[in-house]
């Protein structure tokens, strides 16, 4: 892996460690009675981080969170911070991908939480488990799913 592979996090500079993509702004409604960030809205935004890492790995947007390790809150956010989600693929199955997320908060530069083993299943049509045929993680966007551009456009639409 050379220095230039965007999965290298810029940080760390560890191969192993996962890249950050998203950032997220503490808001009112992301909060507990504490006062804190709720664990519920950050664990809904790791999902969604995690579906589309998975879809862009797997080309395929049938994919369905299957098992996720012990989550351990270590430290929080407060209203107006920004915290960053990030993550990586560490093993591609038959059918599944796992990876492992990381958050951080970017103004305390304090670790909110690690997940070591998220896991996402690839579907066919019929929802079962279906091969993907893929072994190794991409770095393009040569994966993203074909559009629905077989889908009827609404009338008066070009
Ligand atoms: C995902 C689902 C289709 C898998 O069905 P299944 O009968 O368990 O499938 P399998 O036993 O064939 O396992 C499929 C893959 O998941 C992996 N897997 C299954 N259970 C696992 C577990 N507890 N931990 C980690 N991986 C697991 C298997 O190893 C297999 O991976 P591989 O093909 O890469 O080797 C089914 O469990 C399901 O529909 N679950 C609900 C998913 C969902 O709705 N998620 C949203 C949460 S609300």
């Amino acid at each position: 892996m050379t220095s230039a592979d965007p999965a290298m996090s810029a940080d760390t500079g560890d191969p192993d460690d996962v890249t950050f993509r998203t950032r997220k702004w503490v808001r009112p409604e992301d909060l507990n009675p504490n006062g804190t960030l709720f664990g519920g809205s950050l664990l809904r935004w790791i999902d969604e981080e995690a579906a589309i890492y998975a879809i862009l790995q797997l080309g395929n947007d049938r994919v369905v969170t299957k098992y996720m390790s012990e989550i351990n809150f270590v430290s929080s956010a407060r209203q107006g911070d920004m915290i960053e989600m990030g993550l990586r693929a560490t093993a591609f199955g038959r059918t599944s991908l796992t990876m492992r997320a990381r958050v951080r908060n970017m103004i305390t530069h304090r670790n909110i939480l690690t997940i070591d083993k998220l896991v996402f299943v690839n579907v066919g049509d019929d929802g079962r488990p279906a091969p993907h045929g893929y072994t190794e993680i991409t770095y393009r966007r040569d994966r993203v799913p074909p559009g629905r551009g077989d889908v009827a456009q609404p009338a008066g639409r070009p």
